[in-house]
């Protein structure tokens, strides 16, 4: 196969295996292109692409334009605070207006679950979505299990442990499905108030003890606490979060292996994760962050492939 089976990336849900394998097939030959001295191919010379953020990002934002640049895209950046939404314009107009200058492709971060998928009906442009709420986040999932494969050999048959705020989280759901299409086991650790019901439905199972939890797995991906997404408190403070639930060197050392260390950034250093496990060579962190630009390459390299036929 090498075509997507899909027509846009709205979310790991709608991927198949095989999607999965071909996306990560393309990203090795473009991961091997960004290590050269010439960085960049022209295969997407005939392509313009917006991508446009109604929330605030490092990683991802610079991540997808620097892998449109190394496509030879041309690159449009649009940033929601410095628009005319502020002027009271509906999501529609406004990337209707950026399409009649003859855009292809739309990379989106929104702060509403399912924005991605509503402009996806509405729109005739790819959509790729960079981070809806707290529902998905492909491309971060697709960087994390390549990651995983790049460090491990496999994806298949790892145990991988997703600590932190589950709840808020469009990483952990990304992950989940994504881990779970690859044959993963998957467990999650956190506050009981941060790991949402129907978790165990997903095929996932939970462990409340931290230390049982980094004892059972392989790879521990540690998220962030998204304090912005929280209208209430989910516990009684970060000092106790962090006593609880905060990997440090300390907690690693007393473990009989070595595991690998993930996160998706950015880091509360002192809160989920310390410096010393962050900074650590278990830590895969900046791999990942490198390794995004593969990801995104071969993500948009395979949709505008779709566009040219
Ligand atoms: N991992 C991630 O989405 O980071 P940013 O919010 O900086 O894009």
């Amino acid at each position: 196969m090498s075509q997507l089976s899909v027509q846009h990336l709205l979310g790991i849900k709608h991927l198949n295996k095989a999607d999965i394998d071909l996306i990560f097939k393309t990203a090795d030959h473009f991961k091997e292109v960004i290590n050269r001295s010439i960085k960049k191919v022209p295969s997407l010379r005939d392509i313009t692409i917006a991508n446009i953020f109604f929330e605030n990002s490092t990683r991802t934002k610079l991540s997808f334009e620097l892998a449109e640049k190394r496509l030879s895209a041309d690159v449009i950046n649009f940033s929601a605070s410095q628009s005319s939404v502020k002027k009271g314009e509906t999501l529609i107009d406004t990337v209707n207006n950026i399409l009649s200058m003859k855009v292809d492709i739309i990379v989106m971060r929104h702060p509403n679950v399912g924005a991605c998928d509503f402009l996806s009906n509405h729109v005739n442009a790819k959509i790729i979505n960079a981070g809806d709420g707290t529902h998905e986040h492909p491309t971060q999932a697709l960087l994390d299990s390549y990651s995983i494969r790049e460090k491990l050999g496999s994806v298949t048959g790892k145990k991988v442990l997703i600590v932190g705020d589950i709840l808020h989280s469009r990483v952990a759901l990304s992950n989940i499905y994504a881990l779970k299409l690859q044959g993963a086991e998957i467990k999650v650790c956190g506050p009981k108030t941060l790991i949402p019901k129907y978790i165990e439905s997903l095929g996932v199972s939970i462990e409340y003890d931290i230390k049982k939890a980094l004892d059972w797995c392989d790879v521990a991906n540690v998220l962030r606490v998204q304090n912005e997404r929280m209208e209430i408190n989910y516990f009684p403070s970060t000092r106790e979060y962090s006593q609880l639930f905060g990997i440090n060197k300390k907690l690693l050392n007393s473990l009989d292996k070595k595991i690998v260390i993930m996160h998706p950034g950015p880091i509360n250093r002192g809160v989920e994760i310390s410096s010393d496990v962050a900074d650590s060579d278990q830590s895969i962190i900046l791999n990942q962050v490198e390794n995004g630009v593969a990801i995104r390459m071969a993500v948009i390299y395979l949709l505008a492939q779709q566009i040219k036929q």
